[in-house]
């Protein structure tokens, strides 16, 4: 069986800081990379910033810097939030790079090679924020503004020679491709949204542009920058050492499992992407996952609204981990989904201070007072200590199918479920009245810690940080966690020391 798993984030704009939405895209692929890599995959997980183009070189001239000096300046706050979001990503790409540079005009020279590219000329409508050509049925008119219906950006005329991409020839190819790969565009609404736009018909897509030089140089042909968006797109495969397609990177980690992105650049990756890969003859990705917004009121959070919410200043009035367990169980993947202090305050005071800090706090103090820092001898399990151990086993396949779907709520509630059911558990078995039954006491705070084991394992690629210093109370470190072993209802051995835990989570007040 393949173990190899390859998840991207989009490689995003730096034409200003971070905001939200960005950090909203990185945590949710530091999620499925953390929980492969605790499944036992070979986890390859990258992001980046794409810095060529006519957004970048104007937002630099607006600041009146030179455009690498700008984009190195920039893209650093994007290295910089991998670190504060504790993302495990094993390369951060910059399409200013050479080894990019090389990448890109090799699949260009591919596409020349196999007839899929010709010189023409376009006129059309173009919008910069967007970097998008779009066609007249998609823009109107607002306040005597051209802008772009669905995106609502400003679009501009631009009329010039430009290198086209052969896109018409493989609409019935990708409308195959996606029958044949029912689900490589998910979630299925956003799949449909796409094939309904491929089947309206395709228009060749314009892959250069003459007025600005900020980009990729057409091979053969200076007066000519590559189109920013097959520029950017290839970032996924120069990382993995493209085009030495030996490279035991691109072998082991081509075709990607995942592309995580949001549903704003779907039909990027959903339609030019594999077309232009079927075109150089080079499998398309496995999956395109296209999320929803982060909204600030009703709207998209975006910085041309400048209606953005820092990441950074919400990490330091609540922390890391609080802001990754909101975003993964409060914004329902695959919607869009809204972020408030007072939302925010009450998921960690129910649910991390109350019920999952709670329990890991009570649960070892009470082992501490009443068996000493060691794991207790077990008498048999009872049928309420068999429900509940067993119910992570009764799940287990299931849970492994949805992750593979990248169905994050269905694995967030089944944790809620777990921390509900496991502070029931230890209310109703009353282990403080089992003082004269001391074997009984022992197995009830054995059940206990077990899911303590099993549901922090379950939280670790949520809340890495948190998880693994509950994880410390049984000694197991990070490179030690394995998921499989939330099977083992026998995982822990009697008279192993238990290691106090600070508390997890402060209660907002
Ligand atoms: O589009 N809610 O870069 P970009 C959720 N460079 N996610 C959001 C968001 C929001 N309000 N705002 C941004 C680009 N994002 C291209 C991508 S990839 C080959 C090139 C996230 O800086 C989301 O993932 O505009 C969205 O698709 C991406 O950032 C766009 O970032
Ligand atoms: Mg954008």
């Amino acid at each position: 069986m393949d173990k190899n798993f390859y998840i991207t984030t989009p490689i995003y704009y730096p034409s200003a800081k971070p905001h939200m939405g960005h950090a909203y895209s990185s945590i949710v692929s530091d999620f499925f990379a953390r929980l492969k890599k605790i499944q036992g995959y070979d986890v390859f997980f990258l992001t980046g910033t794409d810095e060529h183009g006519q957004k970048i070189q104007r937002a630099a001239e607006s600041k009146g810097k030179d455009p690498i000096k700008f984009c190195d300046e920039i893209s650093k706050t994007f290295k910089d939030l991998c670190e504060t979001l504790n993302l495990s990503n094993n390369d951060f790409i910059r399409t200013t790079e050479d080894r990019h540079k090389k990448s890109v005009e090799n699949l260009w020279n591919i596409l020349v090679n196999k007839k899929e590219i010709y010189l023409s000329k376009y006129s059309g409508w173009y919008s910069v924020s967007d970097e998008a050509f779009y066609a007249d049925d998609e823009i109107e008119e607002v306040n005597g503004l051209k802008i772009c219906k669905v995106s609502g950006s400003k679009v501009e005329w631009v009329e010039e020679e430009s290198y086209f991409f052969k896109l018409s020839k493989w609409q019935s190819s990708l409308l195959k491709f996606y029958e044949d790969n029912p689900e490589f565009i998910l979630p299925e609404t956003r799949k449909n949204e796409v094939i309904s736009f491929v089947k309206r018909g395709l228009k060749d897509l314009s892959i250069s542009r003459k007025s600005f030089s900020w980009g990729i140089k057409v091979p053969n042909n200076d007066d000519h920058v590559i189109y920013v968006w097959l520029d950017a797109l290839t970032n996924y495969l120069s990382a993995l050492n493209y085009p030495n397609v030996n490279d035991n990177l691109y072998k082991k980690f081509w075709p990607a499992t995942v592309h995580i992105i949001g549903k704003d650049i779907l039909r990027f990756h959903a339609i030019y992407w594999p077309a232009f890969l079927l075109a150089a003859d080079i499998e398309p990705p496995k999956r395109v996952y296209g999320h929803g917004w982060i909204l600030s009121g009703d709207e998209k959070m975006s910085k041309s609204k400048g209606n953005i919410l820092d990441p950074i200043e919400i990490i330091e009035k609540y922390g890391l981990d609080p802001l990754r367990y909101y975003l993964l169980k409060e914004v329902s993947f695959g919607n869009d989904g809204n972020i408030s202090n007072e939302k925010l305050e009450n998921c960690i005071n129910s649910d991390l201070a109350n019920n999952y800090g709670n329990l890991c706090q009570r649960v070892i103090s009470f082992c501490e007072k009443n068996i000493g820092l060691k794991v207790p001898d077990i008498d048999k399990f009872n049928k309420d200590d068999m429900e509940i151990l067993n119910n992570f086993k009764v799940n287990f396949e299931n849970l492994k199918k949805q992750i593979d779907k990248q169905n994050i709520n269905f694995y967030l509630n089944f944790i809620v479920d777990q921390l509900f059911k496991a502070n029931k558990y230890f209310n109703d078995q009353e282990p403080w009245k089992k003082k004269t039954d001391k074997k009984r006491l022992n197995t009830i705070v054995y059940v206990a810690l077990e899911i303590i084991r099993k549901i922090s394992i379950l939280l670790y690629p949520i809340i890495p940080e948190s998880s693994l210093k509950a994880l410390h109370i049984f000694d197991i470190s990070e490179k030690d966690i394995d998921f499989e072993t939330i099977l083992d209802n026998n995982f822990l051995n009697k008279g192993d020391k238990i290691n106090k835990i600070e508390i997890l989570f402060n209660k907002i007040t």
